[in-house]
């Protein structure tokens, strides 16, 4: 089935299968493999993206769902060379350590704040109990987003080259 999404701001037309899972589409199909597989169970929150702005696991999604859609990936978070508010919150709040959880972290962080942008330490570890982290004990990481929203995150996230 021909499918036309729109990921980080770039129209990608394919032809796809129709059981194509949304997260195999943009690993392989688009070839951005910043996304990434964490389980099959749809538990762990590694493959989260945004779907027209709102936050998704896209193992959960099939690739024809997307179709006329938008998606943002972690790809298309950075402005050039310059790291997202939230990413750069991860970074020096050590957010992270072998970073697979990340993207799929940082995506649901963004989304989180876009809903609740002065959030508790509760309301951010309740809006992040779908995505798990074997590394961290995520006290590190609900730090990063709690100095995120302190920061200021944009709340208009959008794909695209800016
Ligand atoms: S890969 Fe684990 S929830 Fe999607
Ligand atoms: S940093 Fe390793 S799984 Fe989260």
């Amino acid at each position: 089935m021909q499918v036309r999404v729109t990921v980080n701001g770039t129209v990608e037309e394919h032809d796809v299968e129709p059981r194509q899972l949304l997260v195999h589409f943009i690993r392989e199909t688009v070839g951005l493999t910043g996304t990434n597989v964490g389980c099959d169970t749809t538990s762990c929150g590694a493959c989260t993206v945004h779907l027209d702005g709102e936050s998704v696991k896209s193992c959960t999604v099939l690739a024809v769902q997307a179709d006329g859609h938008e998606i943002l990936t972690i790809e298309g978070l950075a402005n050039g060379s310059e790291l997202h508010p939230m990413q750069q919150a991860f970074h020096e709040n050590h957010g992270l350590q072998c970073g697979y959880c990340t993207p799929g972290m940082v995506m649901a962080a963004t989304s989180l704040l876009k809903e609740v942008p002065h959030p508790t330490e509760a309301q951010v570890r309740e809006g992040l109990e779908g995505n798990l982290c074997r590394c961290t004990g995520y006290h590190n990481i609900v730090k990063s987003v709690l100095a995120a929203a302190e920061a200021g995150v944009p709340v208009a996230v959008s794909g695209g080259a800016g």
